[in-house]
């Protein structure tokens, strides 16, 4: 039997501007780098600022009718005040390129580095003048480049960098603040809204919102532990409950489920049964992209994008088969009435992981980091066919 998606179902792959580009070094994540916070420094990334009519080519191979990137901030203002006139050239060639290709823009204005200046002049999320340095970034980027924007994701999973910025300390600023962890949510939570003000008056039409981690969550037993799942979906829902009247959709990055449970060690222990796991020890759990969909489409009522879905799997041995089997959950959310239009596999291409270095490989295609040759694993054709057929074969 065959699952067909619908109709205008968008299927697309996405990364972002610091894993990919390379010698972002004025933002604050090169700066993380070079102290040595990082399993390895991003160097020369992907060199996706030089490469990327070859990342377009092979998503247009994949049969893409859509494509997310990000823009590097520190790359178009990198002064405070000064617009790089080059850097938004660039930016408009990607665009324009993308569109050539027949594949939708989906831009995220933030994925997760600042520039320099800023962090070195204000701090970071924390305080409350980068609202105003936001929104000015937000309104150049769209005065300049918003004929070639059809998707506007204004933040990339906000709770991340809160968690591990301001709590963990693993991330830029370090932090270990619970406090400041407040004040930075709070500031990213204007500015978003701020951001869709402004995204309506100058492009109406444009879907706005954010996109966010979005991790399916289980009590560990049916009991009393329906508590620690309380807890936690009021922290995680945090943001989105605070900006569903400023979004057209709901974004969601879905990789992990987490059975969880209370206990008098830690507020939370996970007790996954992990049968199934990735390079980096996160369980397979298809099951969980039905269970984020259809609570996002319960709470919010908001159309849903997967922005991201994938796994770092560096022999491809459960990409192929993980990628089916998210379909079919999905397929069945869309069955039961959820209003899901797009999925967005993470990644196109292997990519810098943040802390974790190269190591992980996300890719549809493979890196060759010695000559940055792309190369296609066999998943790649997998996830073509399906693309091909607008849905999967039982
Ligand atoms: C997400 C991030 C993305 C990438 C994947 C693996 O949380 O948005 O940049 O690191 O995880």
């Amino acid at each position: 039997m065959k699952l067909v998606f619908p109709e205008n179902f968008i299927w697309g792959v996405a990364y972002s501007s610091h894993q990919v580009e390379g010698n972002n070094d004025n933002n604050d994540w090169w700066a993380w780098e070079q102290k040595g916070k990082t399993k390895e420094k991003s160097g020369w990334a992907c060199d996706s600022w030089n490469r990327y009519l070859i990342d377009h080519q092979l998503a247009q191979e994949l049969g893409c009718s859509a494509f997310r990137l990000s823009l590097e901030w520190s790359r178009i203002e990198p002064i405070e005040g000064k617009f790089s006139v080059a850097a938004l050239e660039h930016y408009q060639r990607v665009l324009r390129d993308l569109k050539r290709r027949k594949m939708k823009r989906v831009v995220t204005l933030w994925h997760w580095t600042l520039p320099l200046w800023l962090v070195e002049r204000y701090g970071g999320w924390h305080k409350k003048e980068i609202v105003d340095l936001f929104i000015k970034y937000c309104e150049k980027v769209l005065k300049e480049l918003g004929e070639e924007i059809d998707i506007f994701v204004t933040l990339n999973e906000p709770i991340v960098p809160l968690n591990s910025g301001y709590l963990s300390g693993q991330f830029p600023p370090g932090k270990h603040n619970p406090f400041l962890y407040r004040r930075a949510r709070q500031h990213l939570i204007l500015a978003h809204q701020e951001s869709y003000r402004i995204a309506k008056k100058i492009k109406p039409l444009l879907p706005v919102g954010i996109t966010t981690l979005y991790n399916f969550f289980e009590p560990a037993s049916s009991h009393w532990q329906w508590a620690a799942k309380k807890v936690s979906d009021w922290y995680n829902h945090y943001i989105l409950d605070k900006i569903n009247d400023f979004q057209d959709f709901v974004g969601i990055d879905y990789y992990f489920h987490n059975k969880i449970a209370l206990s008098f060690k830690l507020p939370f222990y996970q007790c996954n049964e992990n049968k199934k796991v990735s390079d980096l020890g996160w369980e397979i759990f298809p099951r969980g992209i039905y269970g984020v969909t259809k609570d996002a489409w319960e709470r919010y009522q908001k159309p849903i994008y997967i922005f991201e879905n994938g796994l770092a799997d560096a022999k491809d041995q459960y990409r192929a088969e993980f990628i089916y089997d998210h379909l079919r959950w999905l397929y069945k959310a869309i069955q039961e009435g959820v209003d899901i239009r797009g999925y967005f596999h993470w990644s196109l291409i292997d990519n810098f992981e943040w802390t974790k270095g190269f190591k992980p490989r996300f890719g549809l295609c493979e890196i060759n980091y010695q000559t940055m040759a792309r190369r296609p694993r066999s998943s790649f054709y997998s996830y073509q066919k399906i693309i091909q057929v607008n849905g999967i074969e039982e």
